[in-house]
Formats: C-alpha cells, sequence, structure tokens
C-alpha cells in the first residue's frame, strides 16, 4: 500500500473528485480528512471509507475561510498525528455570462473558493508537512486553467491562478522536501457539470471534445491524483498533469 502510515486532507471530498481520491489514499492506506462544506456528502465519504475497513474523519471546512482552514489542519494533526499530503480541490464553476455580465459577488466568490482556497490550504499545510519531513500538495486546477472558453472569466482566471501559485509553491518549498503538483482535469463526469449535461446542444459537442470521445471518471482522476502524491512522482514538482482525454490538444 503506497500510503500506509501518511494522512491525506481532500477538500472538496464530499463529492465527485474529491470523493473518490479520498477513497482511493484509504484503499491505499492513508488515514483521511475529508474536508467540505457539505455534511451530508463528507459523512458519507467518510461511511464509504469506513465500511470498507479504512480510516476518515469528516471536518467541515469552507475552503475561502482562513479560520476553518486552520481548524481542519489542527483537527486533522490531533486526530492522526501529523500530515503528509494536502489535496486542495474544492471548487465551483461560474455562471455562463460575458465577463461584462458577470457580478462582481459572484467574480470574488469563484476567486475566493477556487484561488483562494489553494492558496490557504498551502500556507497552513505547509507548515505540517516541514514537521512532518515533507510531503506533497496537489492542487486541482483544470483544463480551463490552461486555455480559455467564453463565458468562464471567472473560472478561467481562478484555475489559471492555480497553475501558476503551483509553480510558485513548488520553488519556494521544493528544499523542504516538499513537492507541489497540479492536476488539469477535463469534462469529468461529477455535479459540476449538471448544467452542461441539461443542455440539449451543448452536452453532445463538449462530452466528446477530446482525443478520446468520451467524458472522463472521477476515479481517473483520482488515480493521477495519487500518483503526483505518491513516491513514484518523486522527482515532479510544479507541474500541472491533463487529466482530459486529450482535450487540451483537440
Ligand atoms: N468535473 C469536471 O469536469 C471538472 C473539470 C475540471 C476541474 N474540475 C475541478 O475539480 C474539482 C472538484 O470538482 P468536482 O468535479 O468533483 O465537482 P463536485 O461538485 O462533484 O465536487 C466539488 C465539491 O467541492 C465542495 N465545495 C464547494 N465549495 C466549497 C468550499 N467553499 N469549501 C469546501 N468545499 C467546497 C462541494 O460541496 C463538492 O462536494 C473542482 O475544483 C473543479 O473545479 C472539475
Amino acid at each position: 500500500m503506497r500510503f500506509s502510515g501518511k494522512t491525506a486532507i481532500v477538500t472538496g471530498g464530499g463529492s465527485g473528485i474529491g470523493r473518490a481520491a479520498a477513497i482511493r489514499f484509504a484503499q491505499e492506506g492513508a488515514a483521511v480528512a475529508v474536508a467540505d462544506v457539505d455534511s451530508l456528502g463528507g459523512e458519507e465519504t467518510v461511511s464509504i471509507i469506513e465500511n470498507a475497513g479504512g480510516k476518515a474523519i469528516f471536518v467541515k471546512t469552507d475552503v475561502a475561510d482562513s479560520n476553518q482552514i486552520k481548524e481542519l489542519i489542527s483537527t486533522t494533526t490531533n486526530t492522526f498525528g501529523s500530515l503528509n499530503i494536502m489535496f486542495n480541490n474544492a471548487g465551483i464553476g461560474n455562471s455562463e455570462v460575458r465577463s461584462t455580465d458577470l457580478s462582481e459577488d459572484e467574480w470574488d466568490k469563484v476567486v475566493d473558493i477556487n484561488l483562494k482556497g489553494v492558496f490557504l490550504g498551502i500556507k497552513y499545510a505547509v507548515p505540517e508537512l516541514i514537521k512532518a519531513g515533507g510531503g506533497a500538495i496537489v492542487n486541482t486546477a483544470s483544463l480551463l486553467g490552461l486555455k480559455g472558453q467564453k463565458y468562464m472569466s471567472a473560472y478561467n482566471a481562478s484555475k489559471g491562478g492555480v497553475v501558476i501559485l503551483t509553480k510558485n509553491a513548488a520553488l519556494e518549498y521544493g528544499k523542504k522536501n516538499i513537492r507541489v503538483n497540479a492536476i488539469a482535469p477535463g469534462v469529468i463526469d461529477t455535479k459540476i457539470i449538471e448544467n452542461w449535461r441539461q443542455s440539449e446542444w451543448k452536452w453532445p459537442i463538449i462530452s466528446k471534445a477530446n482525443a478520446l470521445g468520451r467524458i472522463g471518471s472521477p476515479e481517473e482522476v483520482a488515480n493521477a491524483v495519487l500518483f503526483l502524491a505518491s513516491d513514484e512522482a518523486s522527482f515532479i514538482t510544479g507541474a500541472t498533469l491533463s487529466v482530459d482525454g486529450g482535450g487540451l490538444t483537440f
């Protein structure tokens, strides 16, 4: 088991990619702190892990709130003894409108959760990772952090920010034995794409817009997250790994 004796935090662990990663980390021996604003989803992830014989706790957390992130980290280390892996994954989409029609409030909310949330996760996890002798951070960016898309300005900007923040943190903490990488998922079968799925004209296009001609599963993304968090990726840092079925090349 690749993560025996390790502790991982997964934000946005109550659903989709976060849930799949939390389950995979636990299957590989990690104790997992599942963080989410959605208590029902978070508790359900913990039950799935526990029913399979794994170790997990739920900590209700809004990643945009520094006090709640501090609480998440201290609850995790108090419960499991240390922190080795931080998966900054929680995120939301934005209303698909032109930038001129996007409200400042919505801009702030998207950037606060998707970008500031990752910054706070890095800021407060790093001291604990250093105490543990090093560790790995994985951040969830997006295909839409690597390319533009009409009517997605706040999301595009927040995810582009995650890509460059990942490089910055990799530079700042590499010599402390902390690797920092990002994943850039394409269209993945989770709640966040529900609006696209409901659109009769958009879905047939979006769901095939990559080299493989299909959408991805949360588990396929989780496998990439586990690789980046594992010792198999020991010389990889500052990278953004596309997990998009070739969506960026399309
Ligand atoms: N599904 C895709 O197609 C896709 C593509 C690229 C990137 N992503 C990114 O993957 C990440 C996970 O999304 P998903 O696809 O699993 O969607 P999802 O909606 O299934 O899961 C997102 C989770 O984040 C939680 N969350 C939202 N705001 C939060 C906050 N402020 N604090 C803590 N938790 C919060 C939600 O409650 C939910 O459980 C997001 O960052 C998303 O932007 C998804």
